[in-house]
């Protein structure tokens, strides 16, 4: 088993390798252990259209594959997509086992990946490094089984919890670092979403810059706006990025225009009670889009109606070490709040680093709704 868990651990850096590059894919790596024990293929998925990781690891392992080991950080797919089904490799290389990491909820009930492969005699291991292997594909999963995306809250405050200065200025909070870590983000994302409050105030491109992912699809850049506030000479209208403006039918006609002259694509959603954006709405016509991992970006009153709506599904939180105050300084989320403080949503930490002079804290929402 051991041996197994090093394996996974292996693949799954594989896996990483396709980070920003395989939407509306799954992350997948794998790995090939010959019979006498050595390494002898090792492969992940570059995206859409590409052979899957256990095509290219089978490719390269040959003739070796024969009473193999292969280890994939994903249950390997049954049916024809774009390539043909890798169980079908699998039987055929003559492999003698298989371990999978997680399950693939997209291949229906009932893991049909995994039960062909037993179904042809080949030994199958489920669930190590389980844990790492579905996280790793969450936004996926998530889509998939709902049809709605995963949701990234992200902030980046002092350490009292500010967001701005109480008369709005808010770069930079954070260091060089921890905004280079947030292109990670803005790279797994296939949206990037901000409300009309930051685009007037702040004005972001809200594009992926770190050369890592200068090959990675730009994700999809979306505002919210209700009423048509913004301009469409803001920043996000510009550059090879794509722009979604979620509005609701209170925009004038002019307005919707020249958004879509700038290059954007306008969606009209449904009112909420207070005539804005309907959150679900937002979701369902992002998730309709294929948009499997969601980053928002700010501002506090947007995280309120995501937060409040439970659609939130983990913060991530660059601190720095900063005392911003004011009374009227902005914190992460505004809105009415949760009253009393027992009502408060529970989240639990997952991880917490110091990324430069800052601190990154990742918190996962619990019991999510
Ligand atoms: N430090 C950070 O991480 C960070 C990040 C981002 C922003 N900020 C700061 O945050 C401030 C901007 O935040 P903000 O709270 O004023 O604006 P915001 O959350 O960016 O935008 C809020 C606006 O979005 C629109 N909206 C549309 N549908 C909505 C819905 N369902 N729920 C809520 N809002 C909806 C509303 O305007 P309409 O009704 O007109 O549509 C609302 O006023 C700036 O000072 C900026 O510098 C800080």
């Amino acid at each position: 088993m051991e041996r197994h868990e090093a394996d996974m651990r292996r693949a799954l850096e594989l896996a990483e390798r396709g980070w920003g590059r395989v939407s509306p894919n799954p992350l997948v790596g794998a790995v090939v252990r010959s019979s006498a024990g050595d390494m002898v293929g090792e492969g992940w998925h570059e995206g859409p259209g590409t052979p899957h990781a256990e095509a290219v690891a089978l490719a390269q392992a040959g003739a070796d594959a024969r009473g193999a080991t292969v280890v994939s950080t994903l249950e390997p797919c049954n049916r024809f997509g774009r390539t043909p089904p890798c169980t079908t490799a699998l039987i055929d290389a003559g492999v003698a086992r298989v371990i999978v990491g997680a399950t693939d909820p997209d291949l229906g009930d009932g893991t049909p990946g995994i039960a062909e492969l037993r179904g042809a005699g080949v030994e199958v291991v489920t669930g190590v490094l389980g844990a790492e292997c579905r996280e790793l594909n969450e936004a996926f999963e998530r889509h998939v089984l709902t049809g709605r995306p995963f949701v990234i809250l992200k902030a980046a405050s002092s350490l009292d919890g500010k967001t701005a200065a109480a008369d709005g200025s808010s770069r930079w909070i954070t260091s060089d670092e921890a905004r280079a870590d947030v292109q990670r983000l803005r790279a797994w994302s296939d949206a990037v979403v901000v409300g009309s409050g930051t685009v007037i105030t702040d004005d972001p491109s809200l594009t992926v810059r770190d050369r890592r992912y200068a090959d990675a699809r730009p994700p999809r850049r979306v505002v919210v706006d209700s009423t048509g506030r913004i301009g469409a000479r803001a920043r996000v209208f510009d550059g090879p990025a794509p722009t979604l403006v979620a509005t609701t039918d209170r925009t004038p006609h002019d307005r919707l225009s020249a958004w879509e002259e700038a290059g954007a694509e306008v969606v009209i959603i449904d009112r909420d009670d207070a005539g804005r954006v309907s959150v679900p709405g937002l979701l369902d016509a992002l998730g309709k889009r294929d948009v499997q991992g969601m980053l928002v970006e700010g501002g506090a009153r947007l995280a309120w109606a995501l937060v409040d709506g439970g659609h939130v599904d983990r913060f991530v939180l660059y601190l720095a070490p900063k005392v911003i105050g004011g009374e009227h300084a902005p914190g992460m989320v505004a809105g009415a709040g949760f009253i009393p403080v027992d009502a408060a949503i529970r989240l639990a930490f997952e991880r917490v680093e110091r990324i430069g002079p800052d601190l990154k804290v990742v918190a996962r929402v619990h019991g999510h709704r």
